[in-house]
């Protein structure tokens, strides 16, 4: 509980569409004495100072650690501390002055190395797990990564899906050693456009690479970079005085938080739309984020009405129009779109919320007091049924496993079907929004 709390961070929408901006609300300031009592170490360094990362790695929990020297800092916000205090056994093998790169292993082929954490130092590799130390390690870097060099400068996962198969991008200098896990082949390449990456991180299904104080995203397969880069680092992945976010990273009361769509694709992402932002609600090992709409849905501007999922797209209404995007990254919009609701669905906005239950072809439409029936694998399309609803006010509606749930300013009812919703003679209590459901505090 605490846990994701402390992970719940939240993005400054005032900078850029590019990159998420990270504020970790629930800590406390910095306080950069915290072991200045350890004497054989060097004096604490302070990252809003524009260091140079040697590596930066999540835990199994979604925990990020960032390392420089001797120190590593766990968050996103908060002092140094000595790394040996969390991954004893790197102090004793070498003495610790610094880790050369790290990344979390993504390997659902052998569960016994998934989510491990590996650490590079010189020649060697050291594989973590909870914070142990996996026996017979450390090992030399080439027994367990055959084809890839010491003394690397930085490493990432790459997952199957975002990577042909699960990876992981190695650099050192200027080159780049794209090794295949299950094979254990190695590519190299060369993405001379790219600066030299001392560390490198995926965070949020988007690679970025550390140089200095800035960062680069990159595309993991093309080494792409789009947008404008490189960007100081104190903006976005740590909270630095005098890198203001001011006061638009505030939290709101849950008691607050209202609506304009929900929705779940295929793939279990599920996203939560309010004015211009959005927020995702799956990535509890990320924490929970939020982002301005446009980021990934470039078109749509000027926020939703209603969002639903069906067949791998998403459909986005807002007014009288319809906007439908493929599900996969990137998400871009199917051409020809957006499209007039009357095209598309045969009804006229606007149209307060949208949902599909699973492997159902009819979407459920809430305009007003009415549910609307719409069966999408018909043409045309046209309203199949209409009935009234026993509740007023409906700003947004899922349906999931668990049935439909419908959102009402900061509260919610849940039905375990669309028909129940509808016909039900039983009044329903609202529940209210809870921090594990949202970014939200009570
Ligand atoms: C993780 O480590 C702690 C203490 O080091 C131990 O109590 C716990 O059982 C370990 N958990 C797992 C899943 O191995
Ligand atoms: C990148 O690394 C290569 C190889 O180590 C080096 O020759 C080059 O100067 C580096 N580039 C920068 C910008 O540091
Ligand atoms: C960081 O990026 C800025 C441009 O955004 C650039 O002017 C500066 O030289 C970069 N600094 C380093 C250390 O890479």
């Amino acid at each position: 509980m605490l846990l994701s709390q402390t992970l719940c961070l939240c993005l400054a929408l005032a900078l850029s569409y590019a990159a998420p901006t990270i504020h970790d609300v629930m800590m406390a300031d910095h306080d950069h004495n915290h072991h200045e009592d350890q004497a054989h170490h060097k004096a604490n360094p302070d990252r809003c100072d524009g260091i140079e990362f040697d590596a930066i790695v999540p835990d199994e929990n979604g925990h990020t650690f960032f390392f420089k020297g001797d120190h590593l800092w766990n968050g996103f916000k908060g002092p140094a501390q000595v790394s040996s205090a969390f991954f004893k056994e790197l102090d004793n093998y070498h003495h610790l002055g610094h880790v050369d790169a790290a990344f979390r292993m993504h390997n659902k082929e052998k569960p016994e190395k998934h989510d491990h954490i590996y650490f590079f130092l010189d020649d060697k590799v050291f594989s973590y797990y909870n914070h142990s130390l996996e026996e017979g390690y450390p090992k030399d870097i080439q027994l367990d990564f055959p084809g890839v060099p010491s003394h690397v400068d930085a490493a990432v996962e790459c997952p199957k899906g975002e990577c042909n198969s699960d990876s992981v991008l190695f650099f050192k200098g200027e080159e780049v050693y794209n090794y295949d896990i299950a094979t254990q082949s190695v590519k190299e390449k060369q993405w001379a456009h790219l600066p030299n990456c001392t560390s490198a991180f995926r965070w949020l299904e988007q690679y970025y690479c550390f140089h200095g104080h800035n960062f680069t995203r990159f595309h993991p397969v093309s080494g792409e970079v789009n947008g404008v880069y490189p960007k100081d680092s104190r903006h976005y992945f740590m909270s630095c005085p005098n890198f203001g976010h001011g006061g638009e990273a505030n939290v709101p009361k849950c008691s607050e938080v209202t609506l304009d769509a929900i929705t779940s694709d295929d793939s279990g992402k599920t996203y939560a739309f309010t004015g211009h932002n959005y927020m995702r609600l799956d990535t509890h090992r990320d924490g929970k984020h939020t982002f301005p709409i446009a980021r990934t849905w470039k078109e749509v501007t000027n926020g939703v009405d209603a969002v639903f999922s069906y067949s791998d797209k998403i459909y986005i209404i807002k007014g009288d129009q319809v906007y439908i995007y493929k599900s996969a990254a990137p998400s871009t919009l199917i051409e020809g779109y957006p499209k007039s609701l009357n095209a598309e669905l045969g009804i006229e906005g606007p149209v307060n919320a949208a949902f599909v239950c699973a492997d159902h072809h009819i979407v459920h439409i809430i305009q007003g007091q009415k549910m609307l029936d719409i069966d999408l694998s018909a043409t045309p399309r046209v309203v199949a049924s209409e009935a009234p609803l026993p509740i007023s006010g409906i700003e947004a509606g899922m349906c999931s496993r668990d049935g439909v749930k419908v959102y009402v300013g900061s509260e919610y009812y849940h039905y375990e079907t669309p028909r129940l919703l509808a016909f039900s003679k039983m009044l329903q209590e609202p529940k209210t929004i809870t921090p594990d459901m949202m970014r939200c505090v009570e």
